[in-house]
């Protein structure tokens, strides 16, 4: 098994980013089955929409350091910076004439970031799935964790590396599938149980952010949305209440039990009760993380060698499957 996924630099990494991808990817260092591991910082995705060079620069760094401190070990990962591999840019121009147009269309993410706007949105945002989808295929990668939002992305990138092998009688892409969590894959916003909790949404309060500190988590516990009934017994009576299900499932992950055994605990209890319970929970989980960061922030001659570790490791890989790929498609080698 071969592993790659990736965050963008963009924004305040959430529980939710914690809980959708990052926390998976700590699971699996467990799992012997896995031969390879790539966790990028997709620095050519964040620009697709803008961004301010100074602050992309600070976040590319801050995101390496929240993977280390959530427990990424840089030693059985290899954790690197997208544009310092070139080969994701140049592989992405040959998908981009393998994909098709009316595959792009469908992407429901271009159709939500665009809104209304579609005309006056960038390129790079309508073909950011297909730069996606070289990241994943340049590494052989046979599976890619992450949240819910990005199942579509991951299925697009399976459909590429499938035309492509056809149209040029090849099997030089392994086919890549998603992993999703069973529980958790997509935390709602605190302020709205229909709407999934975005970095990028304005109100800070919708979010717990991976670096705030106990006590700005515990108000925004405090005041998330509920409803006035007390906690189910059940599973299925979640099923009208998004807002109170997200919270159990917020439970759920940063106390590593499942959903009915956070009922089990507190069915018939109000929220009075599984507030601060909640809170104290997702600060034992969240609050080491931020001190984590802001140690490993302190020191960015370290990080940026774990980076550049990364970049070359990532890059002997990448290298030989662009050269394949360049080959197939009928690219004369440099004679150099
Ligand atoms: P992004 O923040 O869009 O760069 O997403 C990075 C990773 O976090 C992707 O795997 C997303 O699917 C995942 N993710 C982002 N937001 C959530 C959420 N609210 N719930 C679960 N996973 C999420
Ligand atoms: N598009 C993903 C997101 O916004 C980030 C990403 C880029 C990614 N390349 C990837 C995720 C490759 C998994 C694999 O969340």
């Amino acid at each position: 098994m071969k592993i790659f996924s990736g965050i963008q630099p963009s924004g305040d990494l959430t529980i939710g980013n914690y809980i959708g991808a990052i926390q998976q990817w700590v699971e699996m260092h467990k799992d012997p089955s896995i031969d390879e591991q790539l966790y990028c910082i997709v620095d050519m995705h964040a620009i697709t929409v803008t961004q301010d060079p100074k602050e992309l620069r600070q976040k590319s760094r801050e995101i390496a350091a929240i993977y280390i401190a959530c427990g990424i070990d840089p030693e059985k990962a290899t954790l690197f910076i997208q544009s310092h591999v070139p080969a994701h840019a140049e592989l992405a121009w040959i998908l981009n004439c393998t994909a098709r147009i009316g595959w792009m269309n469908r992407m429901t993410q271009f159709k939500d970031k665009a809104g209304k706007n579609k005309e006056n949105v960038s390129l790079g945002l309508y073909a950011y799935p297909s730069l996606m989808a070289a990241d994943i295929l340049l590494y052989d990668t046979t599976h890619v964790p992450v949240g819910d939002d990005q199942k579509q992305h991951v299925e697009l990138a399976r459909d590429i590396a499938q035309k492509f092998n056809h149209d040029y009688a090849s099997d030089i892409f392994t086919i890549p599938a998603p992993v999703l969590r069973k529980e958790g894959a997509r935390i709602m916003s605190l302020r709205d149980g229909t709407k999934k909790m975005s970095k990028s949404d304005p109100v800070d309060a919708t979010r717990i952010n991976l670096l705030d500190d106990a006590d700005s988590i515990t108000q925004k516990i405090k005041k998330a949305k509920t409803d006035s009934e007390p906690m189910p017994a059940k599973l299925e009576d979640l099923k009208d209440r998004p807002e109170v299900k997200n919270l159990v499932q917020i439970y759920a992950s940063c106390a590593d039990i499942s959903m009915q055994d956070v009922l089990d605990k507190y069915a018939g209890a109000n929220f009075g009760t599984f507030k601060p319970a909640l809170a104290e929970v997702v600060v034992a989980k969240i609050a080491p993380i931020g001190e984590k960061v802001k140690e490993l922030l302190a020191d960015p001659a370290y990080l940026d060698d774990i980076l550049e570790r990364g970049a070359k490791k990532a890059e002997s890989i990448a290298k030989v499957k662009l050269a394949e790929v360049y080959d197939a498609v009928g690219f004369i080698p440099r004679k150099g």
